[in-house]
């Protein structure tokens, strides 16, 4: 497989906050007032992940300016599944978009590339665009295993979603070593992942599709590392975590990344 697929050159940059459990009603609306007299001006998408209860809430204000997603869902439409939340739970409270795979949940919750399927092939049915996440641990690139693993995270993770459905998908390059580390990775293995990973999608599908595909990166993104890695080629935007939870710091990250080609 070729390894220039290159993601096309016009794009607006995505940047997802993701807040893990943190932000209670009050803290998420006390947010997005000091993130709103912040003023930044951008071309940019800003979409936020929040906790359940924040969704419903955090819709009400920000409306259509910014979209809301959660962080996890369950694979099944309703049922006996106590403390469990659905698709369609998600998508009435105001969230358009879901984090599936995040390494948190793989590494605190077992949930493996084929459960995390299931959650996929769910969220797209159901009308929800997921953001899935895959990256490598600190030893498989160590062992230079890190496009072995990415290719079986996608080919796993994404199985039996069709060509039709694909482009409703987003992927999320988070290295498992970066996360929450404050260990970011250099711009070159960052290049170089997206674009194995858009390598793996020309295979798995055609290559105007791995070329239109959005892929972000995730891990320990900050004011200090988001310039170099917004102009980065192939990067459609970051996750970020904990530089997410301070609106002055959040607004910056988009202001450093504002006027970036991605190529
Ligand atoms: P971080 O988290 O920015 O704190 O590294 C990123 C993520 O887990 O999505």
């Amino acid at each position: 497989m070729p390894r220039t697929t290159r993601a096309a050159k016009t794009k607006s940059f995505l940047q997802v906050a993701n807040w893990k459990m943190n932000k209670t009603i009050r803290e998420a609306k006390q947010f997005i007032e000091q993130f709103v007299n912040e003023k930044v001006v951008t071309k940019q998408q800003i979409w936020f992940a929040v906790p359940f209860t924040d969704i419903s809430p955090m819709k009400q204000l920000v409306g259509d300016v910014y979209q809301i997603g959660a962080q996890n869902m369950h694979e099944a439409s309703s049922g006996a599944y106590t403390g469990e939340i659905a698709a369609e739970m998600l998508l009435e409270a105001g969230a358009s978009f879901v984090i599936l795979g995040h390494s948190e949940r793989r590494k605190y919750f077992h949930e493996t590339d084929s459960s995390i399927n299931k959650k996929v092939l769910r969220a797209i049915e159901a009308g929800l665009k997921p953001i899935v996440c895959i990256g490598e641990s600190f030893e498989e690139r160590e062992e230079e295993r890190t496009e072995e693993v990415l290719k079986n995270q996608l080919l796993e993770g994404l199985k039996d979603v069709s060509v039709n459905s694909i482009s409703s998908c987003i992927i999320a390059y988070e290295p498992i070593w970066a996360i929450g580390t404050g260990k970011t990775a250099t711009s070159d293995m960052v290049v170089k992942a997206h674009e194995a990973i858009r390598s793996i999608f020309e295979g798995l599908y055609e290559k105007k599709i791995a070329e239109e595909m959005t892929i972000l990166y995730g891990g320990s993104v900050s004011p200090a590392s988001a310039e170099e890695l917004s102009k980065s080629p192939g990067v459609n935007g970051f996750l970020i975590g904990t530089a997410s939870l301070d609106p002055a710091t959040f607004a910056k990250i988009v202001t450093l990344s504002e006027n970036t080609t991605v190529e």
